[in-house]
């Protein structure tokens, strides 16, 4: 998503009385229900998802609500507790890619995807309220995606496996809203669980919970969200992943999944300077996701600092998704004591998160503030995240 102002950033949730209640009054009578889906951190893994290999993401305490109520005629109508754009009416038979504007571009598209698998989507009232920060890199676009699908998954009977789930809201992405992701964040906002994260193949949307917790450790997860917004329908996110189907064409592989550490001396010598670069950071990021759970089940959290800090200089140099703002936040953190730092998400923006001591968090926090201060960026917001269950009916 892509917002100057996020009026997100630091808002409370409302509670699931206040939102049926603010559903009652605009659009009469009470929901069928409300569900919820959370945003996610990537712990890391970072666009190693379309290329068929390794994510470790997890679910957090941050989500998008909808309260939903059946209409008995083809119309749709959506109204946000934070934007601007007041009730926004839609007929589902004139859903097309391009057609929508704003954040009612995730529960349209949901729709217009769910109806090209030929699922009898009905008509609809739709209030959602949101507290994942817009345009942060954790997923705001598809926390509201899987809360929509959760929802019509349910009232319409459809019986949507989470793997069938996580498609359609790709194709919503990628077709509606043209935005060309692949399937890590709606893995975790659909499959997350609390105090774990998700180890997925994304080759073949294998799961495995893997036991996540910082506090038994005397650490906590801080989000630095930097404030500089960014959209994956932007350029930047299509032309690393044209980089890395060209990466793979060359080596003759079916994805750079297929490609190992001890190939890249090949791979050097076969590919452009550029390509190499993109297709290192790649094939070393998934080999840092596997490290990673490894040491997550032996030494636990603690282990893990130098993984994160090689994946953000993994990203900054080899594949060039970094920002100024986001190697700040990681190198301040780092020197004030965080154990391990890194950008997570897509990039060109977004947060970085930073593994740091329980006693340590104030200072980061204070010196991370005073970094960007003196660098006259924006004020970041700093917050504590741990991994929360995934998506679900809460009423
Ligand atoms: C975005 C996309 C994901 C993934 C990450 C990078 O979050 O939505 O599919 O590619 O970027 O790891």
């Amino acid at each position: 998503m892509n917002t100057a102002h996020d009026p997100l950033a630091t808002r409370a949730q409302a509670g699931t009385e206040d939102l049926a209640a603010r559903f009652a009054k605009e659009f009469g009578g009470n929901p069928d229900g409300i569900w919820q889906a959370p945003g996610r951190v990537n712990l890391i893994g970072e666009h190693t998802d379309y290329n068929e290999g390794f994510v470790l993401p997890f679910a957090i305490d941050r989500t998008a609500r909808v309260a939903v109520k059946v209409r008995p005629d083809a119309s749709v109508r959506l109204l946000s507790t934070f934007g601007d754009q007041g009730v926004v009416t839609a007929t589902l038979g004139s859903l097309r890619p391009g057609s929508a504007k704003g954040w009612t571009k995730y529960p349209l598209g949901v729709m217009w995807a769910l109806r090209e698998r030929g699922i009898d989507v009905p008509g609809m009232d739709l209030l959602l309220d949101s507290n994942v920060p817009l345009g942060a890199g954790l997923s705001s676009s598809h926390a509201i995606e899987c809360a929509v699908i959760s929802a019509l998954n349910d009232l319409t009977g459809a019986g949507l496996e989470a793997e069938e789930m996580v498609l359609a809201t790709q194709r919503a992405e990628n077709d509606f809203v043209g935005a060309p992701t692949g399937i890590m964040d709606q893995s975790a906002s659909l499959r997350g669980s609390e105090g774990h994260a998700v180890f997925l193949d994304c080759r073949d949307q294998n799961v495995r919970l893997v036991p996540f917790e910082t506090r038994p450790a005397d650490l906590v997860m801080l989000v630095i969200d930097t404030k500089v917004s960014h959209s994956h329908a932007d350029g930047g996110y299509a032309s690393r992943r044209a980089s890395c189907e060209l990466g793979a064409e060359v080596m003759g592989v079916k994805a750079l999944r297929d490609v190992q550490v001890g190939d890249l001396a090949e791979a050097a010598g076969l590919l452009d300077e550029v390509t190499f670069r993109r297709v290192r950071h790649v094939v070393t990021e998934n080999d840092r996701v596997l490290q990673t759970v490894e040491l997550l089940a032996g030494e636990g959290p603690a282990a893990i600092g130098p993984l994160l800090d090689a994946s953000h200089a993994s990203m900054r140099d080899d594949f060039e998704i970094s920002c100024p703002e986001l190697d700040l936040a990681v190198e301040t953190s780092r020197a004030s004591g965080a154990i391990g730092a890194r950008m997570t998400g897509g990039g060109f923006g977004g947060a970085a998160i930073a593994l740091t001591p329980v006693g340590l968090e104030q200072a980061v926090r204070d010196a991370v503030v005073k970094a960007f201060a003196d660098a006259g960026y924006k004020v970041p917001d700093i917050f504590t995240v741990s991994p929360a269950a995934g998506a679900r009916r809460i009423a």
